[in-house]
C-alpha cells in the first residue's frame, strides 16, 4: 500500500511511542513526514527510519505549549515540503496522582501540552490543511470512556481532545476537512510506566483499564492512524477509534 505517496503528514510527539511508530508506518507507505518533538536527540534515528522504509522524514524541534513555535513547525514544513495534508497530534504527556493532592501546577502543564498543544497545532495548520482537503488526527485515550483512577488532569486534556475533534469535523467539514481521533488503551510505550502512581494505589481499579487482549505496542495504533489520515477514511470524520483489547466493550 503507498496511501501516501503523494502526501505530507506533521506528526508531533514524533520521537517516541505511537508517533513515532506513526512517522514509520506512514513513511513505509510513501509519506512524506515531517517530524516534530520537543526532544531533539531521537528525531534524527526517526527521520532516518522514515527514510529507509521508503518515505521522506524530516525533522523539527517544537514545544506545543508554545503558540508561536506551533505556527512556526507549520510554517518550516511548508517551506520543506510545499504543502500539508494531515495533521497527527501526538505530544502528549502524563502524570498520576490523588486528585486531593495533586499540584494545581502539575494539572495545569497537563491540560497546557496535552490539550492547549493540540488547539496549538491544529489551529496553526488549518489554512494549510483546509487548502489541501485535509485532516487531522488527534490523541484521545480510551479513558474517555473507562475511566482510570488517580489520572484527573490527563482525563480532562483527553476528554476536551475528543470534544474539540468533534467540534472541529463539523466547524470545517462543508470546507472538506475530516477530524478524527484515536483512542488507545494501555499500549507498551515509556508513557505505559506514568510518574506519579500513588504508593497505596488501589489495583483492583487500575486493572480495569488493561487490555483483554494482553499487551500491544504502539503499531497498532499506527494502523489506525494511518487509515483515518488516509484517503480510505474520505467518509469518516467527527469519529473516534478505540483501538483497546476490548477494555471498554
Ligand atoms: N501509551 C498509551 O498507553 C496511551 C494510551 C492512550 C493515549 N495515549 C496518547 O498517545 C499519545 C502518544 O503517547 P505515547 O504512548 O507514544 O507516549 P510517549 O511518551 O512515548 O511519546 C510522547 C511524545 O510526546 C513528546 N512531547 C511531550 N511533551 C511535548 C511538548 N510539550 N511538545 C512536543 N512534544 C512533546 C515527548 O517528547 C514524546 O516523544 C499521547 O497523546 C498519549 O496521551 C497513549
Amino acid at each position: 500500500m503507498k496511501r501516501f505517496a503523494s502526501k505530507v503528514v506533521l506528526i508531533t510527539g514524533a520521537a517516541s511511542g505511537i508517533g513515532r511508530a506513526a512517522a514509520e508506518r506512514i513513511g513505509s507507505e510513501g509519506g512524506r513526514v515531517f517530524c516534530v518533538d520537543v526532544n531533539a536527540e531521537p528525531l534524527a534515528d526517526v527521520v532516518a527510519k522514515v527514510d529507509e522504509v521508503g518515505g521522506e522524514g524530516a525533522a523539527h524541534v517544537c514545544d506545543v505549549t508554545d503558540v508561536d513555535a506551533c505556527r512556526a513547525t507549520v510554517a518550516a514544513c511548508l517551506e520543506r515540503f510545499g504543502r500539508l495534508d494531515s495533521l497527527v497530534n501526538m505530544a502528549g504527556i502524563i502524570q498520576m496522582g490523588h486528585t486531593e493532592t495533586f499540584p494545581p501546577e502539575m494539572w495545569k502543564k497537563v491540560i497546557d501540552v496535552n490539550l492547549s498543544g493540540h488547539f496549538y497545532m491544529c489551529q496553526a495548520a488549518l489554512p494549510s490543511l483546509l487548502e489541501a482537503k485535509g485532516n487531522i488526527v488527534n490523541a484521545a485515550s480510551s479513558i474517555c470512556f473507562r475511566a482510570t483512577p488517580y489520572a484527573a488532569a490527563y482525563a480532562a486534556s483527553k476528554g476536551g481532545i475528543l470534544a474539540m475533534t468533534r467540534m472541529l469535523s463539523v466547524e470545517y467539514g462543508k470546507r472538506g476537512l475530516r477530524a478524527n481521533c484515536v483512542a488507545p488503551g494501555s499500549i507498551k510505550t515509556p508513557m505505559a510506566a506514568p510518574a506519579g502512581i500513588p504508593e497505596d494505589a488501589d489495583y483492583d481499579i487500575i486493572m480495569r483499564s488493561m487490555a483483554l487482549t494482553g499487551p500491544s505496542g504502539p503499531e497498532v495504533i499506527a494502523a489506525a492512524i494511518a487509515y483515518l489520515a488516509s484517503d480510505d477514511a474520505h467518509h469518516v470524520t467527527g469519529e473516534h477509534i478505540l483501538v483497546d483489547g476490548a477494555t471498554c466493550a
